[in-house]
């Protein structure tokens, strides 16, 4: 399979900090690979190198053939980029914008605006296309940011977060838009804070964590590649969750994880016979259960196993889970 982006051994020093060391990334074509990790990681940088905006220390990047160093130029003509901070003109309308960026890219005016007007439909701002981008929300200015990045019309397209900040309906119109993107054949290098997200887009996921690559693979792969099932139980009664921690600590030797607002219990299923064990146990004690049963786990799960951190609030329950 031909590869959109392939880079190798991507080293970027800043100063004494090293935030990217070593990085291996391939991109095969009409794929999206998400980039996955948690604030700091190297994940914008290894984007920007992609992107020639900045040169890599060591280590060498091609894209759709041609390398970043020595041919950005060529580079710059496949590629879009739809950076972590919206780069539009606030005092200009969404059309405007889009009609700028076309004449920057040396479109006569006519197919400026010919394009302008079929991203700003495609991208359902007709509503808001004539007003200043100051007046747009989150969700309408991340759409307006990708569809900036779409004027020229890429082959690869670089997503920089594309969805922190939103709210989960926003959210998921920015998935819908990604995969008719892919749908149409671009290749999307998107990179995330969010499991979901990558689980969501993604084809393959990079898990970065300070500056390299700790994990790589299909979704389904990374998850069970940490090992097993989840085995997870929801006492009926929230005074009986206390108990069913401990009888899960004596049958796995591990403390369970435990979510409190829903009283749920979870912990990793090596032994196949656990389900029953539990099952036998509640019986005898007389205690009801909601939920009980076995599940992959999660990539927040996974991606826990895999740095020893979390990428979201969950830290309070990190202490649990690393017993295992
Ligand atoms: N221009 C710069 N000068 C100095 N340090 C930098 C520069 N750009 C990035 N860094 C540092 O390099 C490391 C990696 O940063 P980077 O922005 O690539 O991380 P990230 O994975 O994109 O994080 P986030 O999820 O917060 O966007 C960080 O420690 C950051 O502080
Ligand atoms: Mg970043």
């Amino acid at each position: 399979m031909s590869h959109a982006i392939r880079a190798e051994g991507l080293v970027k020093r800043f100063g004494d900090m090293v935030a990217l060391n070593g990085v291996d990334l391939e991109v095969p074509a009409g794929k999206v690979v998400g980039v996955l990790g948690p604030n700091g990681a190297g994940k914008t940088t290894a984007l920007r190198i992609l992107a020639t905006l900045m040169r890599p220390d060591e280590g060498h990047a091609t894209v759709g053939g041609h390398d970043v160093v020595k041919d950005p130029v060529r580079v710059r003509s496949l590629i879009g980029l739809t950076g972590q901070y919206a780069s539009v003109d606030e005092s200009l309308s969404g059309t405007e914008n889009l009609v700028l960026l076309g004449r920057l890219l040396n479109m006569s005016k006519r197919d400026a605006k010919k394009r302008a007007a079929e991203l700003i439909e495609r991208f359902e701002l007709t509503a808001a296309a004539a007003r200043p981008i100051a007046t747009f929300s989150g969700g309408m200015r991340r759409r307006l940011d990708l569809a900036a990045s779409l004027v020229g019309r890429p082959q690869v397209l670089y997503l920089d977060e594309p969805t922190t900040g939103l709210d989960p309906h926003t959210r998921n119109e920015m998935w819908e838009v990604v995969r008719r993107l892919v749908a149409d054949g671009s290749t999307v290098l998107l990179t995330t804070q969010y499991l979901e997200e990558a689980d969501q887009l993604a084809d393959r996921i990079t898990v970065f964590d300070h500056g390299r690559v700790v994990a790589e693979g299909r979704p389904g792969e990374l998850k069970r590649r940490v090992g097993g099932q989840i085995l997870h139980v929801r006492p009926t009664l929230p005074a009986d969750v206390d108990l069913v921690s401990r009888m899960l600590t004596e049958l796995t030797g591990v403390v369970p994880a435990r979510d409190e607002n829903i009283g749920l219990l979870t912990v990793p299923a090596v032994d196949q016979m656990l389900v029953s064990a539990v099952v036998r146990k509640l019986d005898a004690a007389g205690i009801a259960s909601d939920e009980l049963g076995l599940r992959l786990p999660s990539l927040d799960e996974v991606f826990l196993a895999l740095t020893g951190n979390t990428t979201d609030d969950k830290q309070d329950t990190t202490a649990e889970r690393n017993v295992a």
